[in-house]
C-alpha cells in the first residue's frame, strides 16, 4: 500500500524516549516514507512532540491512527505491556508492524502477534537495532567469513545509567532488567550463533536500589546469565541499570581459532594526555548517542521491506525467542537452577 504521492505512511505509537527515535527519523526523512501521525494518550507529550515533528496528527488513541487510510504502517513503541493488544490490532487493520523489544510479556503474547500479522500479509519486524549498528555487522560477517573459526563462545553485555522506574521493581509487571536491557543481548547471542538457546541458568540481586528492597525483594539491577545454545555453543550476559559510569553495551565472541571484539566504551577516538600523564578520553553516554545511525538503518530496512517485499529481519520469532530466553532467565533467577528451553515445533 502507498499513499497517493507514492510514499509509505506511518504512525508512530508511543511518543516517549524510544517513540521520539523513530518519530524524527520518519520526520526527517527515510527514503520511501512520511510521518503521518503520532499517538500518545498522554496529551502534553503528544502535543510536546507534535511541536517538533511539523506536519504530523495527533491521536490519544492507537484505534483513531488504525483508521486513518493515510497511515499504512506503524511502529509501535509503548511499554511492552501494550504492545501485543496494539499489534494484533494494527495487523487486524492491514497495517505493516514494526515492533520495539521486548516483543511482548509472554510467549503465548509473541505467537498471537505473529499469528495476527501472519494471517493478516502485513510484516513484522523486531527493534532489535544492534543488527543494523555498523560495527556490529563488521563483526557478523567477519564471523560468518570464518575469521575465528566455529563460534564457540558469544558474551555480550549491557550496563546502562538509566536509574530504574519504580513500576519496574514488580518483576511480574516489567520482567526486569532482562526484559528491559537485556533484550539485545539475548538477540546478538543468537545471532552470532546462529542458533537457539537450549538452556539458561542466571543470577541476579539488587546492588543500587536500597529503596525497593522491603517490598520487592525479587527485584534485581544486576544480572549474569550463562547459555547453552542447541548445537552446543557456550553464550554468558551480564546486565546492569543505574551503573553510574556510562552506556557500556560490548560483545565478544570467542571461536576455535581466534577472538573478535566489538563495541567500546569510548565516544570517539580522541584521547587526551596532559601533563599528569594521564590519558583522558570521552565516555558513550547513553544507547541514543550510541546507536543513532543503527536506529536509522532499522527504520530503514522496514520502510525498504515493506515496499519491495521479503521476510522482515529480525522478525516476530526473533522477538519470540528473545522473550523466552528472558521469561527462562527470571525463572532461573527464581528458583536458583539452570532451566531448559524445550525445541519449538
Ligand atoms: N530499541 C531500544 O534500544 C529501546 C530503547 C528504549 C526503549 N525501548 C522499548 O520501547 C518501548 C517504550 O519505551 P520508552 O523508554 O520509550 O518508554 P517511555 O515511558 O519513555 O514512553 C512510552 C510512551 O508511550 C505512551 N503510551 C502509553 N500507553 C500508550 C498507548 N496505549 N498508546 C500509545 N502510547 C502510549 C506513554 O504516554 C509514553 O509517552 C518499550 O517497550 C521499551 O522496552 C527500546
Amino acid at each position: 500500500m502507498k499513499q497517493a504521492d507514492g510514499r509509505t505512511g506511518v504512525a508512530v505509537v508511543g511518543s516517549g524516549r524510544a517513540g521520539m527515535i523513530h518519530a524524527r527519523n520518519f520526520a526527517a526523512g527515510i527514503e520511501g516514507a512520511r510521518l503521518v501521525a503520532m499517538v500518545d494518550p498522554v496529551a502534553a507529550a503528544r502535543e510536546a512532540a507534535l511541536e517538533q515533528l511539523g506536519g504530523a496528527r495527533g491521536y490519544a488513541d492507537y484505534r483513531e491512527a488504525l483508521a486513518d487510510p493515510a497511515v499504512d504502517a506503524v511502529v509501535v513503541v509503548t511499554p511492552t505491556a501494550f504492545h501485543r493488544e496494539i499489534v494484533v490490532a494494527a495487523a487486524g487493520a492491514g497495517k505493516h508492524v514494526l515492533c520495539e523489544k521486548p516483543m511482548a510479556m509472554t510467549e503465548d503474547e509473541c505467537a498471537a502477534m505473529i499469528a495476527a500479522c501472519d494471517r493478516a500479509g502485513v510484516k513484522l519486524q523486531l527493534g532489535f537495532m544492534r543488527r543494523f549498528a555498523r560495527d556490529f555487522v563488521e563483526a557478523k560477517a567477519a564471523v560468518d567469513a570464518g575469521a575465528i573459526g566455529e563460534v564457540v563462545l558469544v558474551k555480550s553485555h549491557t550496563r546502562g545509567p538509566s536509574v530504574p522506574q519504580p513500576w519496574m521493581y514488580d518483576i511480574a509487571r516489567s520482567n526486569g532488567p532482562l526484559a528491559e536491557v537485556n533484550s539485545h543481548d539475548i538477540d546478538t547471542l543468537r545471532w552470532f550463533a546462529g542458533d537457539d538457546f537450549a538452556e539458561v541458568y542466571a543470577i541476579g540481586g539488587n546492588y543500587r536500589c536500597p529503596q525497593a528492597r522491603a517490598e520487592h525483594p525479587d527485584f534485581y539491577d544486576n544480572v549474569a546469565m550463562t547459555v547453552r545454545f542447541r548445537r552446543g555453543a557456550q553464550g554468558m550476559i551480564d546486565g546492569a541499570q543505574g551503573v553510574g559510569y556510562a552506556y557500556d553495551a560490548r560483545l565478544e565472541v570467542v571461536g576455535t581459532h581466534g577472538v573478535l571484539l566489538a563495541g567500546a566504551l569510548h565516544a570517539s577516538s580522541v584521547v587526551v594526555c596532559g601533563s599528569d600523564s594521564r590519558l583522558v578520553s570521552p565516555a558513550v553516554k547513553s544507547w541514543r548517542d550510541l546507536f543513532s545511525d543503527a536506529y536509522r538503518a532499522e527504520d530503514r530496512a522496514f520502510v525498504r521491506c515493506v515496499r519491495e517485499g521479503g521476510p522482515p529481519t529480525p522478525g516476530g520469532r526473533d522477538g519470540l525467542e528473545a522473550v523466552r530466553a528472558v521469561n527462562a532467565g527470571n525463572r532461573s533467577i527464581a528458583t536458583g537452577q539452570p532451566v531448559k528451553l524445550e525445541e519449538r515445533a
